[in-house]
């Protein structure tokens, strides 16, 4: 196991997000496991429309780290403002968030490669920046925080998305039980560089933050053919070669060493709702 935080190794992201169909696969099991929770990116635009004066007449919106485009579509299809850019380091997700907006009608949506550290728009030409569940991927999130402000209008917000520390600990005990990864409650959490408890005072280094929300979401997965298709991307564990994205291998040690029955898991999902500082030049 390497010592690096595999959320914050440049080299696992391409592994990561290199394949459109590797993100589907595991947020597609996780998204049929919820049992509790309201869907991010509605929530998002919920909030969007309570703090917004002008949330039915927004211009440009920024999706940050918008991988595959799923909160994308929201926005461009539940706000409908004049313009939705997506940005997102990864090709691939990219694309296929490309193909995912390619027919919304009304709403121009782009995207963009990039890196968020260095946003390629200019100062003030955005209402509303999002950037869910992607900031943990930096080593420096003030800098993107920064970034979020410097391209923010006046009167616009920024919407900031991410998970607890402590999010799914319960699939951490089972691979461990399973031997598949002896030290899976041991790893550093995946989120420690943006995680629940420091997302707010992070937004603060450069916005005045307006709101916190938390809201814990519940998962429970079927058993372990459907765990086994969460945890084979997962790169928190240290998986015998021949396991990491192969859910079939990986269901089969489960089968054999632990009783396949439901198991129940939890995560915190804490959105901050942030704004220019009162009287930013
Ligand atoms: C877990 S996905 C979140 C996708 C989307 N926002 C959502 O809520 O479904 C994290 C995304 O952050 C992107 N990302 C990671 N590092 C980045 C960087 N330095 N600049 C831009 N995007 C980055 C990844 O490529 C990936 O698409």
């Amino acid at each position: 196991m390497s010592g690096a935080n595999p959320f914050l190794d440049p080299a696992r992201q391409a592994d990561l997000y290199g394949h459109a169909s590797r993100l589907a696969g595991r947020s597609n099991a996780l998204m049929r496991a919820k049992t509790s929770g309201r869907p991010v990116p509605d929530r998002i635009v919920e909030l969007v429309r309570s703090h917004h004066a002008r949330a039915d007449r927004l211009g440009v919106v920024l999706d940050i780290g918008c991988g595959r485009g799923t909160s994308s579509v929201a926005l461009a299809s539940l706000l409908c403002p004049r313009r939705v850019v997506g940005l997102d380091a990864a090709p691939a997700l990219i694309d296929q968030a490309r193909e995912r907006t390619r027919h919304l009608p009304g709403v121009q949506v782009s995207f963009l490669q990039g890196d968020f550290h260095r946003l390629p728009l200019p100062a003030g030409s955005c209402d509303l920046a999002v950037a869910a569940f992607c900031l943990y991927h930096s080593p420096r999130p003030e800098t993107v925080v920064a970034e979020i402000d410097r391209v923010l209008a006046p009167g616009a917000l920024a919407v900031l998305v991410t998970k607890s520390l402590d999010s799914y600990r319960e699939l951490d005990q089972l691979v461990a039980t399973a031997g598949l990864d002896p030290h899976a409650e041991r790893h550093e959490s995946l989120y420690v560089s943006a995680h629940s408890g420091n997302l707010a005072e992070l937004a603060a280094t450069s916005l005045d933050v307006v709101t916190t929300e938390n809201e814990e979401h519940i998962f429970t997965f079927d058993g372990h053919d459907h765990i086994a298709e969460y945890v084979a991307t997962n790169p928190k564990y240290g998986l015998a070669p021949g396991l990491y994205g192969n859910s079939g291998a990986l269901a089969a040690v489960l089968h054999e060493f632990v009783p396949d029955r439901p198991l129940t898991t939890r995560s915190v999902i804490t959105f901050v709702v942030a704004q220019p500082r009162e009287g930013r030049s």
